[in-house]
């Protein structure tokens, strides 16, 4: 096996899944996901979380060999969740005498999973542990996107191991630090992790953010996706700018069509934008593109347009699926267009204003709504809705 060295002493033990479909059995991860554990030797051995259960095996024998046979002393258990918890039962297993390292919830997590009563030692903010040269300092950073979630900084070497916090989807495919490979290429993977998996919890990233500025972090070491040492500061401001919902200008515009009226009035309102000079358009079908995609493109992009067909009185069901989400996520600071048809009763657009009360974003242009089809003299309709979302959008 390739030894992957963090420094010195600091090992990465990771492994790569291009098997699963869907992350937390919701998420689509076409291009897989890495699960990152990392081993420190020193006087003592410590883990910093573990990996995905399918990965045992070959996780066991990873360390056996980085450690020459030695036991492993502490885990430090930065995030319970089970693609890093996995092999939690198994390490104890293979190292009775391990130390567990975490916070009160940890523990109790800890206990709810997996029954575990280990021996342990309860940390929290500015808490060190010392493996002989090596030092560690704790700092919780609550909701990052579990209760128990914190970071861990080896201040030898200034790596700051982060738990998902600074994550992404994708494998690493050969290269694991973001020099060895083209890390621009994982941009919309970071942006689609961060909006599905912690996106909701925008305010305490922003107070994560604010507990580690107290360390001079010379590599971040996340839990998926590549270790960042050259290019810190990117990953640092992405965190920034998208947990203060910082966007681009540009617009998502989505529908729920069952037989193209709907359809057709998202490919005006798209074709005047780009006309207006908006360059950053998406269309989606809500029936053919899952939410996670669409929902980092509303993390990026200042407007999102609406549209719905009636179904069953209702809104079109993908459109009431991704509105539920995009509610959950409590998502901020966007400009809302709305359109939709009916055939008989209403529904969609009726709904469309009902999420707009809700989610409290502005509202621009008239709500547009056709019975049937969309008429011929109503062309401009669409345009002026095009046009007054670009004119906000311009304005930035
Ligand atoms: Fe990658 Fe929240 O677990």
């Amino acid at each position: 096996m390739h030894k992957v060295n963090l420094a010195e002493n600091i090992y990465y033990v990771g492994f790569n899944d291009r098997k699963t479909h869907l992350f937390e059995n919701i998420w689509p991860i076409p291009k897989g996901v890495s699960y990152n554990s990392y081993l420190i030797v020193d006087e003592k051995i410590a883990l910093i979380d573990t990996v995905e259960r399918s990965y045992i095996d070959d996780y066991l024998d990873q360390i056996a060999v980085l450690t020459d046979g030695r036991p492993v002393d502490y885990l430090v258990i930065n995030h319970m969740e089970p693609d890093h918890s996995g092999a939690l039962k198994a390490v104890i297993s293979r190292y009775p005498n391990i130390t567990l390292v975490g916070n009160k919830k940890t523990f109790e997590m800890a206990d709810n999973f997996y029954q575990v009563k280990q021996q342990s030692i309860e940390v929290y903010d500015d808490s060190e542990l010392s493996l002989g040269k090596t030092n560690l300092q704790f700092t919780t950073i609550p909701m990052v996107h579990w209760p128990e979630t914190m970071v861990t900084f080896e201040s030898t070497n200034k790596i700051l191991f982060t738990g998902d916090a600074c994550g992404s989807y994708g494998t690493l495919d050969g290269g694991i630090f973001d020099d060895e490979l083209d890390y621009t290429l994982y941009d919309e993977e970071i942006v689609r992790y961060f909006s599905n998996i912690v996106g909701k919890y925008c305010a305490h990233t922003q107070r994560a953010l604010k507990k580690i500025a107290k360390y001079d972090i010379k590599m971040i070491a996340s839990t998926h996706g590549m270790i960042w040492r050259s290019h810190i500061d990117f990953i640092l401001d992405k965190y920034q700018k998208l947990s203060t919902y910082q966007t681009e200008p540009g617009a998502v515009i989505v529908y729920g069509s069952m037989y193209g009226n709907t359809a057709k009035m998202a490919e005006i309102i798209a074709r005047q934008l780009a006309v207006r000079g908006i360059k950053n358009i998406r269309v989606y079908d809500s029936s053919k593109t899952h939410p996670s995609f669409i929902i980092s493109d509303i993390f990026k992009y200042k407007a999102l347009i609406l549209g719905s067909a009636a179904y069953n009185n209702a809104m079109f069901p993908t459109v009431e699926t991704l509105l539920t989400t995009i509610k959950h996520m409590g998502i901020k600071n966007h400009l809302l267009g709305i359109f939709g048809s009916y055939s008989w009763n209403g529904g969609g657009v009726k709904n469309l204003m009902k999420f707009s009360e809700e989610i409290q974003w502005e509202l621009v242009g008239e709500p547009l709504e056709e019975k049937g089809a969309m008429k011929a003299d109503h062309f401009d309709r669409y345009v002026n809705l095009a046009n007054a979302i670009a004119d906000k959008l311009l304005m930035d």
